[in-house]
């Protein structure tokens, strides 16, 4: 199994050590526009190798894609990250551009790669990706439901003073502060519906506190987070490498699913070797519908902007 991540940024090498600790992969090709960046990266990660007893072979490469030749799977993280007070919809101008450069590179090289797309705003970035390279709807994937979902178990652990390990459940529609969905009418302590434990009030405190996961830590770090989002990733590659069928919310174009089309939004997923080998639709309540699809009309109106940026 061979995977590329482009962009050597704090996402991208946190996912590539994270997929290098989990030791599943053969090789790892780290990509960056920066001269020397990704070497660098790669070859500092290369000598934790016997100290963290991991064989994947990390390569770094400046913007060259030969490197990158007939990868399985390929992580897309370059951009522009959010700084404090932005949404993630402002990046839209600067990143799609990037994106299409980036996804149109990797397929000349790997004509069967599975993409797998991080950089913001995601889920429309996943939808201008499906466009730009008229993959199979398989083939492309949106991280942003995995690293949400982590989000929401942490602040349930920690409304219930429990280790996350504890906690089941996700958070749909799309990857946005206004638009993420924390399913917590379905999330579960061991099988026991949380709403046993908390109130209401404290459950709506998880979900808001949730929703805001990544603009809390850009304002506490002054840059968007990394951890778990290159957790999430590495998550979502070992699932297609070890064809785990497992299953993760994450953005993906749905025709139909969800009695929805021509977009891409966070809905349960099985993952396996083929990338999505099926979009799950569970029974939502009517609230969860209407909420549902109130986020749909916001990744549909950042959609829109594709044609402004001229992307
Ligand atoms: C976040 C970025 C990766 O939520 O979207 O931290």
């Amino acid at each position: 199994m061979k995977v590329t991540v482009v962009g050597a940024g704090a996402v991208g090498a946190s996912c590539a050590e994270y997929i290098a600790i989990k030791d599943f992969a053969s090789e790892v090709v780290l990509v960056d526009i920066k001269e020397n960046f990704a070497e660098g990266k790669a070859m500092d990660l290369m000598q934790t190798a016997s100290l963290n007893g991991f064989d994947t072979k990390i390569v770094g490469s400046t913007n060259d894609y030969s490197k990158t030749a007939n990868s399985d799977v390929a992580v897309i993280t370059s951009g522009i990250p959010r700084k404090p007070g932005m949404t993630r919809e402002e990046l839209i101008g600067i990143n799609a551009g990037i994106v299409k450069m980036v996804s149109e590179n990797l397929i000349k090289h790997s004509p069967n790669v599975i993409l797998i797309i991080v950089s913001n705003p995601m889920d429309t970035m996943t939808y201008l990706t499906h466009k730009v390279t008229g993959l199979p709807k398989h083939r492309i994937i949106g991280m942003g439901g995995a690293l949400d979902s982590a989000r929401f178990k942490y602040r349930l652990s920690e409304a219930l003073e429990c280790p996350a390990s504890d906690i089941d459940g996700m958070v749909i529609g799309g990857h946005s502060d206004k638009g993420m969905l924390p399913l917590t009418r379905l999330a579960t302590r061991n099988s026991v519906r949380v709403s046993e434990f908390l109130s209401d009030e404290r459950l709506s405190k998880v979900m808001e506190d949730t929703k805001v996961g990544g603009a809390t830590l850009t304002a506490m770090l002054g840059t968007s987070a990394w951890y778990a989002p290159g957790a999430a990733v590495s998550s979502l590659v070992q699932a297609i490498a070890c064809d785990q069928h497992k299953m993760f919310p994450c953005s993906a174009l749905l025709e139909g699913e969800y009695g929805m089309n021509d977009l891409c939004i966070g809905v349960p997923v099985i993952l396996g070797k083929n990338g999505i080998e099926k979009i799950v639709e569970i029974d939502l309540s009517d609230e969860e519908k209407e909420k549902l699809a109130e986020s749909a009309q916001g990744v549909k109106a950042t959609n829109s902007l594709l044609s402004e940026v001229n992307a």
